[in-house]
């Protein structure tokens, strides 16, 4: 037995040269605050002081720990919270959580370097990103938590714990937040995955009897579907559940698989080559869904599938224009050809469910956007009865899209647990996670623009070939439908199907990727007709809530001075950028909301979860303000199956679907409340003491089904109603369990970049974001929604790209390492504009911000680009190879 010192408490450990310390600190002293990311010393999640200096205590054997002493994130909150840590709540430093432990202790162990050399000064945005530098956040917190240290080390945080707007930043920045990786129960086993090294096979026998064989392997099972077709590399192909994980790995080595290969295809160019072979022949059952909604008919040819254009007006009369103008060599027609990249979700907390059978009731802890919906898929897909199943999700390590359903990792953890009798847990390793847990597909989008005098667009084409891999719905050429005004549009979707991994939703799906191209066509439109692009956009685009975006963004200092970008000749080169947005503004019937008093505290109540959006916060505020209470005495339970209905966190829909009934509930609990409190009807007591005083009281609330029509109706909001409402009518068929209101969330960005010509670097130093979302349900959270979205965002644009290997498919971008997300120094000075208004038919006047914030982002750095060099980029990511190979081509000719 070794000794270690953890926390000031001395723990005998039986240690051997392989432990590391983290995985001590999980899995023996159960200090789950420390967290494991991604294993390789890139992420810093795992950070903890070793006599008082911040390590990765991935990379760290345990026994090197033993005679020195171990600070985690719970032992920095122990003796009262450090100023970092109540900076982190107060300017709400976070938003999953996931990353947080890392960065307070890293960022508590600056403070106190700091303050000993220092005293007050504050410190510089660059001192703190570099002593930050080894810490990432997908959710892209990096904006407030620079604030937050700043103000820490000025002193600001020395005295009283402060207030926080989100409710639950106090488990979080403590380490108590649990996760469903932090679960544990007692004799729960390691479950993992056998997958696919071949991308293309068929499996021709599958025995897992040799797996069985192995002292510690409690259960094996097969993932195979029925036609045993492996269609890409990494598929599942069978699972293990052992007492750990070295012995499921032995378990999943000892299997034996035998399989007859098929040849196979990777990616857009080599899956739609004439003697490409086919990845689905025959019938096209079972394909995956890269989508949100449901998977509409669609011809295929050979592994093209599409084209869907539905979205399309007067198709035929927009190719014919465009055709004439080319021939008549038109010099106001653009045309280009774009390409995009692909976005991995990365989500900090990976993919993850622990099951477990007490008799015939399965309770699964799942990391995912899914909670209310989950369990009826559970319950369909494994013939349960619904009542006897529950997923919970207390608090989710981020999503972005990827765990909107129901995937493998609690597919195995089911069905191993119902094998073992025993709890299993399955979560992802980072591998997994960059390769099979869902991306945001590459493609090309090719257009032709003729612009017109008449308010309008005089034809437009957009055809976008999606990446998806193996799964196929994408809709990115479909979106440019409900932005600008054309007078003919041929806006036509494919699908090319390959032996890739499946895409999934991520943020947003496809709009990023159609402002990539719609929105650098405009601007060569306007540089062509010598026009201000942000006046040419106001003059094709109707909708009330971005024309004064537009106003907004067109009298910014750096828009107005931009012309001074003209003529630059040296190395560094400024330029900035415009670029617009929008998103739809979806909502989730059949939400419903419990609002109680128990034991005289107001208790509201939804199977929602909070995946780092601000679920909780928003509702806790909500209810609040009705009540003149701080939202922190409300009690907010959610991410539980056995609450009432709630919606799914997709298409920014949460927001738009619990404050409505939520404030329908609030009238009925008041109402309830004068009438069953002690003071006379009618009195004017503070809401306080009737609550105080009040019996348990509980009441529900639902959305009425008929704010669908009320909405649709509603005119102020669409310049052509009668079109608009077709075109969401024809959504709404397409969508899952959501309906689509009138009035479109929207966003106008203005990127300020500085460009180095010799080397191709692009550094973003200012991002201007001007967005109309209606009221904010909870202020401080949007804007922390915002800049998140603004970074991933940046992520895309210049940094984000997955390596595949052309001859095998197989994800070549293994870990962090490998797959470049943005850090807290590439974290733009962020100016945020919110436009309340527009969204007055919607009850209570919000609706979602999480993904228009993110559409814009890449197409106004791509733009800013052009304003600083001259020279246009039209492939995404704007890597340094990228852009020097264009200087060298275009500003060299
Ligand atoms: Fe240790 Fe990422 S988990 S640095
Ligand atoms: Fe940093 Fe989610 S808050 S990863």
């Amino acid at each position: 037995m070794s000794e270690l010192n953890v926390n000031g408490h001395f723990e005998q450990i039986a240690l051997d040269d392989d432990t590391i310390l983290v995985d001590v600190l999980r899995d023996q002293l159960n200090l789950t605050g420390t967290k494991l990311v991604c294993g390789s010393g890139v992420c810093g999640a795992c950070t903890v002081l070793v006599d008082g200096k911040a390590v990765a205590s991935c990379l760290m054997p345990a026994k090197a720990a033993v005679g020195h002493a171990v600070t985690t994130v719970e032992g920095i909150g122990a003796q009262g919270l450090h100023p970092v840590q109540k900076a982190f709540m107060a300017l709400d430093g976070l938003q999953c959580g996931f990353c947080t432990p890392g960065f307070i202790v890293e960022a508590s162990a600056f403070h106190d370097r700091w303050r000993e050399k220092n005293g007050t000064r504050t410190p510089e945005r660059e001192e703190i990103g570099t002593a930050l530098s080894g810490h990432l956040c997908r959710c892209g917190a990096y904006d407030n938590i620079l604030r937050a240290v700043a103000d820490a080390c000025k002193g600001r945080f020395d005295g009283e714990v402060p207030s926080a707007p989100r409710v639950e930043a106090y488990d979080k920045v403590t380490g108590a937040a649990r996760y469903t990786v932090d679960i544990t129960h007692e004799g729960q086993l390691v479950g993992l995955v056998l997958r696919s090294s071949v991308a293309h096979a068929r499996i021709v026998n599958l025995d897992l009897g040799p797996a069985l064989k192995i002292a510690g392997v409690k259960a094996a099972i097969s993932l195979l579907p029925e036609e045993a077709i492996i269609r890409h590399s990494g598929q599942a192909i069978a699972a293990v559940a052992a007492i750990d994980a070295a012995t499921a790995q032995k378990g999943l080595d000892a299997i034996v698989v035998n399989s007859t290969p098929r040849p196979g295809v990777f990616g857009l160019d080599a899956a739609i080559r004439p003697d490409a072979p086919e990845v689905y022949p025959g019938r096209k059952s079972g394909v995956a869904n890269v989508s949100e909604g449901a998977v509409a008919p669609a011809k295929w040819a050979g592994n093209l599938r599409g084209p869907s254009a539905a979205f399309s007006t007067r198709k035929r009369k927009a190719l014919s224009r465009i055709e004439e103008a080319r021939e008549k060599k038109d010099p106001l027609l653009f045309e280009g050809r774009f390409r995009t990249g692909t976005q991995q979700h990365t989500s900090l907390e990976p993919h993850a469910a622990v099951a477990w059978f007490d008799g015939e009731k399965l309770t699964v802890h799942v990391s995912t956007q899914i909670v209310s919906e989950m369990r009826s898929k559970i319950a369909k897909k494994f013939k349960l009865v619904p009542e006897n199943v529950r997923v919970i999700a207390d608090h989710v390590g981020g999503g972005f899209g990827s765990k909107a359903g129901l995937t493998t990792e609690t597919e195995a953890a089911i069905l191993l647990a119902q094998t073992a009798k025993a709890p299993v847990r399955v979560a992802y390793s980072r591998h997994e996670e960059l390769s099979v847990a869902g991306y945001r597909p590459a493609a090309t989008i090719e257009i032709s623009l003729l612009p017109g005098t008449s308010g309008a667009m005089k034809a437009l084409s957009l055809v976008a070939r999606s990446d998806g891999g193996v799964a196929v719905n994408s809709t990115i050429a479909g979106l440019a439908r409900l932005i600008y005004t054309s007078e003919a549009s041929n806006l036509a979707d494919f699908d090319v199907v390959s032996n890739l991994p499946p895409g999934s939703p991520f943020r947003g799906p496809g709009g990023p990727t159609m402002a990539f191209a719609l929105e650098q066509a405009i601007d060569e439109v306007a540089l062509k007709m010598n026009t201000d692009p942000i006046d040419l956009r106001r003059g094709w685009d109707r909708n009330p809530n971005r024309q004064r975006l537009y106003d907004w963004a067109a009298g910014l200092e750096c828009w107005k001075d931009r012309a001074s970008n003209r003529g630059q000749t040296g190395r560094f080169r400024r330029g900035v950028g415009v670029a617009a947005g929008y998103w739809l503004y979806l909502w989730q019937p059949g939400t419903k909301i419990e609002l109680a008093t128990e034991n005289h505290r107001l208790v509201v109540k939804c199977a929602t979860q909070d995946i780092g959006t601000g679920t909780r916060s928003v509702l806790a505020a909500t209810v609040a303000r009705a009540f003149a209470l701080e939202p922190d005495e409300v009690e907010v339970r959610i991410g539980d199956s056995a609450l009432p209905p709630g919606p799914g966190s997709g298409g920014s829909r949460v927001t738009a679907s619990v404050v409505p009934p939520t404030l329908i509930a609030i009238d009925k609990l008041k109402a309830r409340l004068r009438e069953s409190s002690s003071p006379a009807p009618g009195s004017n007591a503070p809401w306080r003491d009737l609550i105080g005083a009040a019996p348990d009281i509980q009441v529900t609330a639902e959305r009425p089904e008929d704010d669908r029509k009320t909405i649709y109706g509603h005119t102020s909001l669409v310049h052509e109603a009668g079109l608009i409402g077709r075109v969401f009518g024809f959504m709404a068929r397409r969508m899952m369990h959501v309906a689509v209101g009138a009035g479109a969330p929207s966003s106008v960005q203005v990127v300020e970049v500085e460009v180095d010509t010799l080397l191709g670097h692009v550094r973003v130093p200012a991002v201007h974001t001007g967005i109309a979302v209606g009221k904010l349900a909870a202020p401080d959270l949007a804007r922390s929604q915002a800049t998140g979205a603004v970074i991933q965002g940046i992520g895309y644009a210049l940094y984000e790209d997955r390596e595949i290997d052309p001859r095998t498919g197989e994800v070549l971008s293994v870990g962090l390492e490998d797959y470049r997300i943005p850090g807290i120094a590439d974290t733009p000075v962020m100016n945020l504009h919110f436009d309340e208004g527009g969204f007055d038919h919607v009850l209570g006047g919000s609706v979602g911000i999480g993904e228009v914030s993110t559409v814009p982002t890449a197409a106004a750095i791509a733009n800013a680009i052009r304003d600083a060099v001259g020279v246009r980029p039209t492939e995404a990511p704007m890597q340094p190879d990228r852009l020097l190979a264009l200087f060298t081509r275009e500003l060299t000719a």
